[in-house]
Protein backbone atom coordinates (compact mmCIF):
# COMPACT_ATOMS: atom_id res chain seq x y z
CA UNK A 1 0.00 0.00 0.00
CA UNK A 2 1.25 3.64 -0.58
CA UNK A 3 2.54 5.34 2.36
CA UNK A 4 0.48 7.81 4.42
CA UNK A 5 0.37 11.47 3.67
CA UNK A 6 2.37 13.49 6.15
CA UNK A 7 0.94 16.95 7.06
CA UNK A 8 3.33 19.03 9.33
CA UNK A 9 2.03 21.01 11.50
CA UNK A 10 4.06 24.47 11.36
CA UNK A 11 2.87 25.19 14.73
CA UNK A 12 6.32 23.34 15.93
CA UNK A 13 8.39 25.05 13.39
CA UNK A 14 10.81 28.10 14.17
CA UNK A 15 8.53 31.27 13.97
CA UNK A 16 10.77 33.44 13.29
CA UNK A 17 11.85 31.52 9.90
CA UNK A 18 8.37 30.63 8.85
CA UNK A 19 8.97 30.73 5.08
CA UNK A 20 11.58 29.29 5.07
CA UNK A 21 10.41 26.76 7.28
CA UNK A 22 7.82 25.62 4.93
CA UNK A 23 9.91 25.66 1.71
CA UNK A 24 12.08 23.40 3.81
CA UNK A 25 9.19 20.88 4.51
CA UNK A 26 7.87 20.79 0.91
CA UNK A 27 11.74 20.19 -0.17
CA UNK A 28 12.36 17.42 2.72
CA UNK A 29 8.62 15.71 1.34
CA UNK A 30 5.73 16.64 3.14
CA UNK A 31 2.54 16.52 1.57
CA UNK A 32 0.36 19.44 3.22
CA UNK A 33 1.27 21.74 5.14
CA UNK A 34 -0.84 21.67 8.36
CA UNK A 35 -1.76 25.32 9.82
CA UNK A 36 -3.22 25.04 13.65
CA UNK A 37 -5.23 28.28 13.85
CA UNK A 38 -6.35 29.26 17.76
CA UNK A 39 -8.41 32.03 19.14
CA UNK A 40 -6.99 31.77 22.74
CA UNK A 41 -10.50 30.91 23.22
CA UNK A 42 -11.87 28.51 21.53
CA UNK A 43 -8.41 26.59 22.76
CA UNK A 44 -5.93 28.22 25.63
CA UNK A 45 -3.56 29.38 23.08
CA UNK A 46 -3.05 32.04 19.91
CA UNK A 47 -1.24 30.93 16.96
CA UNK A 48 -1.68 32.14 13.32
CA UNK A 49 -3.93 35.20 11.59
CA UNK A 50 -4.90 35.20 7.72
CA UNK A 51 -2.59 37.59 7.32
CA UNK A 52 0.67 35.04 7.96
CA UNK A 53 -0.77 32.40 5.85
CA UNK A 54 -1.51 34.90 3.03
CA UNK A 55 2.55 35.81 3.59
CA UNK A 56 3.32 32.15 3.56
CA UNK A 57 1.19 31.27 0.25
CA UNK A 58 4.13 32.27 -2.16
CA UNK A 59 6.44 29.50 -0.53
CA UNK A 60 5.30 26.29 -1.30
CA UNK A 61 2.95 24.90 -3.71
CA UNK A 62 1.63 21.97 -1.69
CA UNK A 63 -2.11 22.40 -0.21
CA UNK A 64 -2.26 24.74 2.75
CA UNK A 65 -4.40 22.53 5.97
CA UNK A 66 -6.06 24.95 7.82
CA UNK A 67 -7.18 23.49 11.05
CA UNK A 68 -9.36 25.78 12.58
CA UNK A 69 -9.73 25.99 16.38
CA UNK A 70 -11.60 29.56 16.46
CA UNK A 71 -15.41 30.38 18.37
CA UNK A 72 -16.85 31.44 16.37
CA UNK A 73 -15.79 30.24 13.12
CA UNK A 74 -17.62 31.04 10.82
CA UNK A 75 -16.53 34.37 10.27
CA UNK A 76 -12.81 33.46 9.39
CA UNK A 77 -13.44 31.04 6.47
CA UNK A 78 -13.25 33.84 3.92
CA UNK A 79 -10.54 35.31 4.88
CA UNK A 80 -8.41 32.16 5.23
CA UNK A 81 -9.62 30.94 2.06
CA UNK A 82 -8.47 34.45 0.56
CA UNK A 83 -5.33 33.73 1.96
CA UNK A 84 -4.82 30.61 0.21
CA UNK A 85 -6.21 27.54 2.55
CA UNK A 86 -7.23 24.38 0.01
CA UNK A 87 -8.87 22.76 3.03
CA UNK A 88 -10.56 24.38 5.67
CA UNK A 89 -11.51 22.18 9.14
CA UNK A 90 -13.82 22.93 11.66
CA UNK A 91 -14.95 21.84 14.94
CA UNK A 92 -18.76 21.23 15.60
CA UNK A 93 -18.32 22.91 18.71
CA UNK A 94 -17.45 26.47 17.02
CA UNK A 95 -20.97 26.79 16.02
CA UNK A 96 -24.54 26.34 15.77
CA UNK A 97 -24.75 24.92 12.60
CA UNK A 98 -21.82 22.40 11.34
CA UNK A 99 -23.93 21.62 8.16
CA UNK A 100 -24.18 25.05 6.85
CA UNK A 101 -20.40 26.18 7.59
CA UNK A 102 -19.46 22.52 5.91
CA UNK A 103 -21.17 23.45 2.78
CA UNK A 104 -20.14 27.29 3.09
CA UNK A 105 -16.62 25.75 3.00
CA UNK A 106 -17.22 24.20 -0.52
CA UNK A 107 -18.98 26.91 -1.96
CA UNK A 108 -15.64 29.11 -1.41
CA UNK A 109 -13.67 26.22 -3.64
CA UNK A 110 -11.84 24.61 -0.35
CA UNK A 111 -12.26 20.88 1.05
CA UNK A 112 -14.17 20.90 4.30
CA UNK A 113 -12.99 18.73 6.65
CA UNK A 114 -14.73 17.88 9.67
CA UNK A 115 -12.46 17.94 12.69
CA UNK A 116 -13.33 15.22 15.89
CA UNK A 117 -12.20 16.08 20.02
CA UNK A 118 -11.14 13.28 21.90
CA UNK A 119 -14.81 13.55 23.86
CA UNK A 120 -16.81 14.58 20.02
CA UNK A 121 -19.05 11.44 19.51
CA UNK A 122 -18.37 10.08 16.10
CA UNK A 123 -21.93 9.69 15.51
CA UNK A 124 -22.14 13.47 14.18
CA UNK A 125 -20.25 12.18 11.10
CA UNK A 126 -23.51 10.38 10.02
CA UNK A 127 -25.19 13.60 9.91
CA UNK A 128 -22.91 15.54 7.65
CA UNK A 129 -20.79 12.87 5.51
CA UNK A 130 -21.77 13.85 2.44
CA UNK A 131 -20.34 17.45 3.17
CA UNK A 132 -17.12 16.38 3.95
CA UNK A 133 -14.04 16.22 2.21
CA UNK A 134 -11.48 15.53 5.73
CA UNK A 135 -12.40 13.91 8.80
CA UNK A 136 -9.93 15.00 11.41
CA UNK A 137 -9.64 13.15 14.55
CA UNK A 138 -8.13 14.63 17.22
CA UNK A 139 -6.32 11.94 19.49
CA UNK A 140 -4.91 15.13 21.98
CA UNK A 141 -6.80 17.82 23.32
CA UNK A 142 -6.65 20.52 20.79
CA UNK A 143 -4.21 23.76 22.08
CA UNK A 144 -0.74 22.62 21.59
CA UNK A 145 1.83 20.75 20.34
CA UNK A 146 4.34 18.05 22.19
CA UNK A 147 1.28 15.81 24.21
CA UNK A 148 1.03 12.58 24.40
CA UNK A 149 -1.29 10.61 21.90
CA UNK A 150 -3.95 9.43 23.51
CA UNK A 151 -4.21 5.57 22.96
CA UNK A 152 -8.41 5.17 22.71
CA UNK A 153 -7.79 7.42 19.39
CA UNK A 154 -6.89 4.41 17.44
CA UNK A 155 -10.52 2.51 18.39
CA UNK A 156 -12.39 5.89 17.04
CA UNK A 157 -10.16 5.69 13.66
CA UNK A 158 -11.78 2.45 13.09
CA UNK A 159 -15.76 3.45 13.46
CA UNK A 160 -14.77 6.85 11.25
CA UNK A 161 -13.50 4.79 8.95
CA UNK A 162 -16.30 2.09 9.25
CA UNK A 163 -18.67 4.96 8.41
CA UNK A 164 -16.57 6.61 5.35
CA UNK A 165 -16.56 2.38 4.05
CA UNK A 166 -20.13 1.86 4.76
CA UNK A 167 -20.89 5.15 2.76
CA UNK A 168 -18.65 5.09 -0.22
CA UNK A 169 -17.08 8.19 0.75
CA UNK A 170 -13.60 8.79 -0.65
CA UNK A 171 -13.17 11.36 2.33
CA UNK A 172 -9.31 11.45 3.61
CA UNK A 173 -9.16 10.04 7.14
CA UNK A 174 -6.66 12.40 9.07
CA UNK A 175 -5.17 12.04 12.42
CA UNK A 176 -3.74 14.91 14.80
CA UNK A 177 -1.69 15.05 18.01
CA UNK A 178 1.40 13.03 19.23
CA UNK A 179 1.71 11.11 16.30
CA UNK A 180 5.23 9.85 15.78
CA UNK A 181 6.67 6.94 14.77
CA UNK A 182 5.82 5.35 17.96
CA UNK A 183 2.22 5.94 16.99
CA UNK A 184 1.50 5.96 14.12
CA UNK A 185 1.48 2.57 12.27
CA UNK A 186 -1.47 2.07 14.85
CA UNK A 187 -2.98 5.15 13.47
CA UNK A 188 -2.74 3.84 9.84
CA UNK A 189 -3.56 0.37 10.77
CA UNK A 190 -6.96 1.64 12.11
CA UNK A 191 -7.53 3.35 8.25
CA UNK A 192 -5.99 6.36 8.80
CA UNK A 193 -4.49 7.71 5.62
CA UNK A 194 -3.26 11.71 6.77
CA UNK A 195 -1.08 11.87 9.62
CA UNK A 196 -0.76 15.49 10.94
CA UNK A 197 2.73 15.70 12.79
CA UNK A 198 4.44 18.57 14.57
CA UNK A 199 7.29 18.06 16.86
CA UNK A 200 7.73 14.54 15.10
CA UNK A 201 8.82 16.38 11.76
CA UNK A 202 10.54 19.14 13.38
CA UNK A 203 13.02 18.00 16.06
CA UNK A 204 16.22 18.19 15.39
CA UNK A 205 16.31 21.36 13.07
CA UNK A 206 16.38 21.47 9.44
CA UNK A 207 18.57 19.11 8.54
CA UNK A 208 16.36 16.67 10.02
CA UNK A 209 13.54 17.20 9.22
CA UNK A 210 13.61 14.89 5.18
CA UNK A 211 15.11 11.85 7.73
CA UNK A 212 11.93 12.64 10.06
CA UNK A 213 9.36 12.69 7.19
CA UNK A 214 10.77 9.56 5.74
CA UNK A 215 10.93 7.43 9.15
CA UNK A 216 7.12 8.51 9.48
CA UNK A 217 5.93 7.32 5.85
CA UNK A 218 8.10 3.77 6.18
CA UNK A 219 6.64 3.55 9.98
CA UNK A 220 2.94 4.22 8.35
CA UNK A 221 4.02 1.75 5.10
CA UNK A 222 4.38 -0.88 7.22
CA UNK A 223 1.60 -1.09 9.10
CA UNK A 224 -0.85 -0.54 6.10
C1 LIG B 1 -3.05 20.60 18.54
C2 LIG B 1 -2.76 20.81 17.07
C3 LIG B 1 -1.79 19.83 16.48
C4 LIG B 1 -0.42 19.83 17.09
C5 LIG B 1 0.34 18.63 16.66
O1 LIG B 1 -4.05 21.51 18.92
O2 LIG B 1 -3.96 20.71 16.34
O3 LIG B 1 -1.72 20.01 15.08
O4 LIG B 1 0.30 20.96 16.75
O5 LIG B 1 1.58 18.66 17.29
P1 LIG B 1 2.33 17.33 17.76
O6 LIG B 1 2.54 16.49 16.56
O7 LIG B 1 3.58 17.85 18.37
O8 LIG B 1 1.41 16.64 18.75
ZN1 LIG C 1 -3.99 20.65 14.08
Amino acid sequence: MSAPLICPSILASDFARLGEEVRAIEAAGADWVHVDVMDGHFVPNLTIGPDVVKALRPHSSLPFDVHLMTAPVDNWLEAYREAGADILSIHPESGPHTHRTLGRIRQLGAKAGLVLNPATPVAILEEVVEAVDVVLIMSVNPGYGGQKFIDASTRKIERVRAILDRVGSPAHLQVDGGVTVDTIGACVSAGADALVAGTAVFKGGPGAYAPNIAALKAAGSRAA
